[in-house]
């Protein structure tokens, strides 16, 4: 399906391509190196509306569609793919389900300070024991009068060290699984929250990412976002935009990738010539591109059955499950276009690399998503 983007989007994609160039992009290489996340432009993203682009005006928001998010979070990452998770998980997996199950109280208490960059958000869903079968997860929220107590621990929470506002998903249910799962907002403060030292990941590595503790943490009923036994449907249809979120990201990576070998390509001279002009460089452009227009189609696409209240769930679990291998061959190719240099901090490849990784990994598997994709067609 060709993609035309309307006037809005482009002008999305001109305003965050050059935000990112003369803000993110420089920061990117420190932030990485000093595992220390870019704290400096949330201000600045807020500013530009990008932490509230999905939420309508009257939360602070600029009422954008969901593809806009999309195209935001590709050049944000196409510079920074740290600046993309955390703009991801804030914008798309915590606003999107506060806007879509909170109470109007919860609304208007969070979304606009989560718009004007106040408050940051974080998704709470992995435990140590319950990864890809988030239905394990054992975090228990026992219900007290007029509150729920939780208890129970999370690990591998994006924005961890510096959001305010958590969606943790509990079991408030003696059913199992699914069923007797509820979700959530937790406020930083809240005693007994207790948030531990970040991971010393790969990549993304000014993203941060922790372990949280919950200790007899006290929150009112009027905290639970959704019902009672709801929270697993919460977390999923959370997971199903983030899906097509992290495509975005990985597709943003990739085409950075393409951009940086490109340009070193043309300049490196070996033989005589640019490598440029020798056919193994030219074919290697040719299959990265190839790559990222393919993923492009795919990310857009579920973005914008999204926006036409279509069914999007398989669309995006197909569009990361494409984009995250793909950015990991094009910026492997794009370290092997660059050669030892590409193997340096000196060149943005090497990170390009490092931070690819792990598109194939959260927000679901490479394996989650076939699970997701094929159970459309076998059940
Ligand atoms: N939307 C709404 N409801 C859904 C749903 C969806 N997408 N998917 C499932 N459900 C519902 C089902 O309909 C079912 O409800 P009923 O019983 O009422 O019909 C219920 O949820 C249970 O569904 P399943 O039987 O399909 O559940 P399952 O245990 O087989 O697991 C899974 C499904 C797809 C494997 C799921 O566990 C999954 O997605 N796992 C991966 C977890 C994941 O992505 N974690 C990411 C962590 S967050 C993160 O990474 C963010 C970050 O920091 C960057």
């Amino acid at each position: 399906m060709p993609f035309h983007l309307t006037d809005e989007q482009e002008l999305v994609r001109t305003s965050v391509r050059e935000f990112a160039e003369a803000e993110v992009l420089p920061l990117a290489a420190v932030i990485d190196r000093e595992h220390r996340p870019p704290l400096e432009n949330i201000p600045k993203m807020a500013e530009m509306g990008i932490l509230g682009m999905t939420l309508p005006p009257e939360y602070g928001g600029t009422g954008s569609d969901y593809l806009s998010l999309v195209i935001a979070l590709e050049e944000l990452s196409r510079c920074c793919a740290t600046t993309g998770v955390i703009t991801e998980v804030h914008a798309s997996l915590c606003c999107t389900s506060i806007l879509r199950f909170g109470t109007d109280e919860q609304k208007r208490r969070y979304l606009p300070d989560m718009a004007a960059g106040r408050k940051i958000g974080a998704f709470c869903l992995t435990e140590p024991a319950a990864g890809s079968d988030a239905a394990a997860l054992a975090t228990s929220a026992q219900r007290d009068g007029g509150d729920y107590v939780i208890d129970g621990q999370k690990i591998f929470i994006t924005n961890g060290s510096f959001a305010e506002i958590f969606i943790v998903m509990a079991r408030t249910g003696d059913e199992p699984g699914a069923k007797g799962i509820s979700a959530f907002l937790v406020d930083r403060d809240t005693p007994g929250f207790e948030i531990g030292p970040a991971e010393r990941k790969m990549g993304i590595r000014g993203s941060s990412t922790t372990p949280i503790t919950l200790s007899g943490v006290r929150v009112p009923v009027s905290a639970r976002l959704g019902e009672e036994g709801e929270g697993f449907k919460i977390a999923m249809s959370g997971l199903d935009a983030g899906r097509t979120g992290i495509a975005a990201q990985a597709l943003g990576i990739a085409q950075g990738a393409l951009e940086a070998a490109v340009a070193y390509a043309k300049e490196r001279v070996q033989f005589g010539k640019p490598i440029a002009a020798l056919q193994a460089i030219q074919w290697m452009v040719a299959d990265m591109a190839t790559d990222i227009e393919a993923g492009r189609m795919l990310v857009y696409q579920a973005a914008d059955l999204e926006d036409r209240g279509q069914p999007f769930a398989a669309a995006a679990a197909k569009a990361k499950l494409f984009c995250g291998p793909m950015a990991t061959r094009v910026t492997h190719a794009a370290v092997q276009v660059h050669g030892g240099n590409g193997y340096t901090e000196e060149y943005p490849v090497e990170r390009m690399y490092r931070d690819a990784r792990i598109t194939e990994i959260y927000e679901g598997t490479n394996e989650i998503q076939r699970l997701v994709i094929s159970r459309g067609y076998l059940r």
